[in-house]
């Protein structure tokens, strides 16, 4: 990556940071478990990467980082409870995120659920107070809500649940990841575009990119899972084999994720050449997922 691009993933980091800490200062939530468990997966240790593409594709439409906060707030918080969701008992049952102990190691898995059932609906309370602001903003909300829930991620992880230890083959890995991952992604790059009323192609070629994005952020995921360094990615490793999980990996196999990873990566470099903006950024940000280690 670029230095330049290297300083501006920082600012929009510290900027995320920056609006997360003035969110929940004005916050007293009751009981104190409650807050101090939502505090505790919300708080430093996520990469951050949906809010940073909010951010930065937000300032590539021309607008300000001050526009999309709410809406990166709110993705951050779904994403968030849906990582605790994921690491429940009942789920994948994986003992750490993001460094530390899960949040039901921490808190047990009653409060766990509940940390993630606040998290979700602070997420839609925010969207709707974006509502008020006009047309466009509702468009945004309701294509993030969308994308999150019963034909999006909750639809990804329901058959990432099910079809465990199944043989299944490229349609259900694609379902998966698609919905799992890939939608979540799409808002962070479609939300702003939504939100200012931008040309309809050029919020599909948005999408678009942030499908492909998705698809490889989830094929390194998977790589990692396999090949990568606990310290490094603050989570266990070697569980999706070990647990018979439709991971990219699993199904095709890690020389032909690798070709796969690199392919996304050509597409989504070819998607951000068809926009009329200056995309040097994202073009990074292609690279620095695929040769991620974190
Ligand atoms: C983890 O997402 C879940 C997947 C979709 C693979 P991230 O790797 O973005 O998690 P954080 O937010 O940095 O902890
Ligand atoms: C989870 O995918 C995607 C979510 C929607 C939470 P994984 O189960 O592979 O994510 P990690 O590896 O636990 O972060
Ligand atoms: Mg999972
Ligand atoms: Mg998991
Ligand atoms: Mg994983």
């Amino acid at each position: 990556m670029r230095e330049e691009n290297k300083q501006k993933l920082e600012r929009y980091r510290a900027e995320f940071e920056n609006c997360l800490a003035q969110y929940l200062k004005e916050k007293n939530y009751k009981p104190e478990i409650l807050g101090e468990s939502m505090r505790y997966s919300l708080s430093l240790g996520g990469k951050r990467l949906r809010p940073v593409f909010m951010f930065a594709c937000a300032e590539m439409l021309g607008g300000k980082i001050q526009d999309v906060k709410n809406f990166a707030l709110a993705l951050e918080m779904i994403h968030t409870y849906s990582l605790i969701h994921d690491d429940l008992p009942a789920m994948d049952n994986d003992d750490f995120r993001r460094g530390k102990p899960s949040n039901h190691k921490q808190f047990g898995e009653g409060q766990a659920i509940l940390a993630g059932d606040a998290l979700l609906n602070e997420g839609y309370e925010i969207c709707f107070t974006e509502c008020k602001k006009g047309r466009t903003y509702i468009k945004a909300a309701q294509y993030l809500c969308k994308n999150a829930g019963a034909s999006g991620m909750v639809a990804g992880q329901a058959a990432d649940l099910f079809y465990e230890g199944k043989e299944v083959g490229s349609a259900e890995v694609e379902f998966i990841i698609y919905n799992k991952t890939a939608r979540m992604i799409m808002s962070a790059l479609a939300v702003p575009a939504y939100m200012y009323g931008t040309d309809e192609n050029i919020v599909s070629i948005l999408a678009e990119f942030g499908k492909n994005l998705g698809f490889l952020f989830q094929i390194t995921d998977d790589i990692l899972d396999l090949s990568g360094d606990f310290k490094k990615l603050g989570k266990t490793v070697g569980k999706d084999v070990k647990e018979k999980k439709v991971s990219s990996v699993n199904v095709y196999g890690l020389e032909k994720c690798k070709k796969m990873a690199d392919r996304y990566a050509e597409v989504c470099v070819a998607l951000l050449n068809q926009l009329p903006f200056e995309s040097g950024f994202f073009q990074d940000i292609v690279s620095f997922i695929r040769d991620r280690e974190a």
